[in-house]
């Protein structure tokens, strides 16, 4: 029913994710003529989660995470398909998550697209699944090249600024946890389930961002972010409670994302400070699974504003990991003019400013 909004010269980009714990899945149809801004729209979108697989375990497994994604692959793409009334040969090409993340799900997902490009005739593109969650904000926000990153995920905690849809410059990032796994560990600790960062966001609706001391860590020589202090104050504080009550865990649950916010809104204050007026970006994307907590989207803008830059947040559900922000990135290195590629390996540790494993030439 989408295909009828799409133009005639529109191409069909299939996304595949199956980096951590999400099956994902998209068609993002868009137009490669040069406009000078990419347009495109979503055909169609389907996830699985394994979140129910792996809350017993408090975490992700990787091996369990791996046969669950080979399992579901085929149907969900069968499914997507259904849905947007597409047959197979009408994908123009395929973008698939080559890195990072967990080494099994990557390999089944590229196996898997790298036998849909052999069997439709179609191109692949290896998709930097980090650079993903910072491109798909201009499917919903006009926001030109170069633009400051701030992405907050479960793995990673990175300040950056994307140059084009595969050149990121790397300014800092966490030396020890990301943001997204101080908060799962004290969920853990608190007794929700996993993943914890939804549960601190209920719960801290109902708390007291200034009542629990909390440390935060504010390098002055450096861009890089520490969250392991603050996740180890809040171990040490829970196991002090004589009686965990709801208030209590309220309060620690709003404290603990006014710290992380605090420290985040401070490097970024020290990075933007320090540059000129002139060289400042005029747009930041705040992105990543936590990025999805209104509290930090909403309290990190000031820190932004404050140097004129207005910080952009995908819709939620664009932040979390998704088939969305593969099919995207996919329209956009096809719209630059990059060509796809089908020699290439998964890559589990693979830098956002790292282009090694990609295509350097562009066609166009
Ligand atoms: O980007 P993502 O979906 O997967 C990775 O690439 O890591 O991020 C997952 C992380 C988890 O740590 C999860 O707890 C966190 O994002 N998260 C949240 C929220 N929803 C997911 N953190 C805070 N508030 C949320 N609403
Ligand atoms: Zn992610």
């Amino acid at each position: 029913m989408h295909k009828d909004f799409s133009e005639p010269q529109d191409r069909i980009f299939l996304g595949i994710e199956t980096s951590c714990d999400e099956t994902a899945v998209a068609l993002v149809s868009g137009a490669l003529s040069k406009n000078s801004y990419p347009k495109g729209h979503i055909l169609a979108h389907k996830i699985h989660s394994q979140v129910a697989l792996h809350q017993s375990f408090g975490g992700v497994v990787p091996p369990v995470a791996a046969s669950s994604h080979s399992l579901q692959l085929p149907a969900l793409v069968k499914r997507l398909l259904q849905t947007a009334e597409i047959k197979p040969h009408q994908i123009d090409g395929i973008g698939v998550t080559a890195g990072p993340g967990l080494a099994g799900g990557l390999l089944v997902g590229v196996m898997f697209a790298k036998g849909l490009s052999i069997a439709l005739k179609r191109p692949l593109w290896p998709i930097h699944h980090l650079q993903a969650h910072a491109l798909v904000a201009r499917l919903t926000h006009e926001i030109p090249f170069p633009y400051l990153v701030l992405l907050l995920s479960g793995g990673h905690c990175q300040l950056a600024v994307a140059n084009s849809p595969r050149d990121f410059t790397l300014i800092g990032e966490s030396t020890d946890d990301a943001p997204g796994e101080c908060l799962d560990k004290v969920a853990r600790c608190l007794g929700y389930s996993y993943p914890g960062g939804p549960s601190i966001e209920a719960a801290a609706k109902r708390g007291d961002p200034f009542s629990v001391p909390l440390p935060i860590a504010v390098s002055e020589h450096s861009y890089n972010f520490s969250f392991s202090g603050l996740k180890t104050a809040c171990l040490r504080w829970i196991k002090q409670q004589q009686d965990l009550s709801f208030e209590k865990k309220a309060d620690l649950c709003a404290s603990l994302q006014n710290a992380i916010t605090y420290s985040l809104g401070k490097k970024v204050s020290q990075f933007l400070s320090a540059l000129p007026p002139a060289s400042r970006p005029a747009f930041a994307v705040v992105c990543g699974g936590v990025a999805s907590n209104g509290y930090i989207r909403q309290e990190l803008a000031p820190y932004f504003q404050n140097y004129g830059v207005s910080l952009i947040a995908p819709p939620a559900q664009h932040c979390t990991d998704n088939g969305v922000m593969i099919a995207w990135a996919t329209y956009e290195q096809s719209f630059a003019g990059m060509e796809g590629q089908f020699n290439f390996s998964t890559r589990a540790r693979w830098p956002i400013n790292d282009h090694s494993l990609q295509r350097a030439k562009y066609s166009g």
